[in-house]
């Protein structure tokens, strides 16, 4: 498996579905639109095998994973929701991976939905995606999750554009721009489990001055980032991540290096809020506030 490079940070885009699946699996669904049905067969079976070596590693439990993946969906999905109800007519997800909010969530005729990530991670989402349609539903007993499956992908009402990019470099916005985008529009644009695969602070001050470019005023910008310090990101976990070819290669020094690097860009109203971990040392799962995991949001308020 490819350790460098902009694809090598795919398979944790199916280690995150198929914590969604387990969350959807054990019920604990998200508050806002539907649980993820199409999360299983997204992850697929790479997303199972990563799920099940990052557990081996310890660490984790599997409820306390599926339990942290949807609070962080919750926010985003709430989030993008309000920018829509707002006016945002497009949606630009940055490094979208096996995302499903294309199909899960209510986003009228009106909206586009823009995916942007590497073309193996395009390429697996389609190939899932047809395995869905051919799935034989009645011989493998699965007739009524595969009819939800099923009224998920054809009930979607926004339309969803994939853009092959590698966000770490200088023209991908450039390719946004071609696929469709928009930047005389609002825009919903999230940068959700991205930050953390790029290979430095420069590259990721050059994706924040990418989106700037690309925000008529009234957009959103949210994402999260890691800062040092974070417990899930230690060299035991790490090594989980490099057996699938993957790597966390960037942390912020600090919540406030978060907040000066997005409003030296030129963003507006910066707001940090700490991500919500769950975990088990023998007593039960636990939760709190995890310093170490910033969630940030910034706007384009004005002309400036
Ligand atoms: C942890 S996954 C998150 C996927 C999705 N946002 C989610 O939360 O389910 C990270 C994603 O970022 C993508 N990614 C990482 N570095 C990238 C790059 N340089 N260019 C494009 N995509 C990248 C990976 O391919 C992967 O799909």
């Amino acid at each position: 498996m490819a350790t460098h490079g902009s694809g090598s940070a795919f398979p944790t885009a199916a280690l995150v579905c198929a914590m969604r699946a387990e969350a959807t699996r054990l019920g604990i669904d998200p508050d806002l639109g539907e649980p993820d049905m199409l999360a299983e067969s997204f992850a697929g079976d790479l997303g199972r095998a990563f799920l099940n070596a990052f557990r081996a590693a310890g660490g984790s439990t599997p409820e306390g994973e599926a339990r942290g993946i949807i609070h962080r969906t919750n926010y985003y999905d709430a989030a993008m929701l309000q920018a829509v109800q707002s006016g945002c007519t497009q949606v630009l997800l940055l490094g979208s991976g096996l995302d499903t909010r294309a199909w899960r969530l209510p986003l009228g005729e009106g909206v586009t939905v823009f995916e942007v990530d590497v073309a193996c991670a395009h390429e697996f989402k389609r190939e899932r995606l047809a395995e869905i349609e051919q799935e034989q539903p009645i011989r493998d007993g699965t007739t009524e999750s595969h009819a939800k499956k099923l009224a998920h992908l054809r009930g979607a009402k926004c339309k969803r554009v994939e853009v092959d990019a590698d966000l770490s470099e200088a023209r991908w916005g450039r390719l946004v721009a071609d696929a469709g985008f928009d930047m005389e529009r609002p825009a919903f644009i999230l940068a959700e489990g991205l930050l953390m695969y790029l290979p430095d602070k420069d590259v990721t001050e050059g994706l924040f001055k990418q989106v700037r470019g690309l925000m008529a005023p009234g957009s959103w910008f949210m994402g999260c980032a890691f800062v040092s310090g974070l417990g899930c990101a230690d060299a035991a976990d790490n090594g989980v991540m490099m057996k699938f070819g993957c790597a966390w290669t960037f942390k912020f020094e600090s919540a406030d290096e978060v907040r000066d690097a997005l409003e030296a860009t030129g963003f507006g109203s910066v707001t940090l809020k700490q991500a919500q971990i769950f975990f088990d040392q023998g007593a039960g799962l636990v939760q709190t506030s995890s310093p170490g995991y910033q969630y940030f949001s910034a706007r384009r308020d004005t002309e400036a």
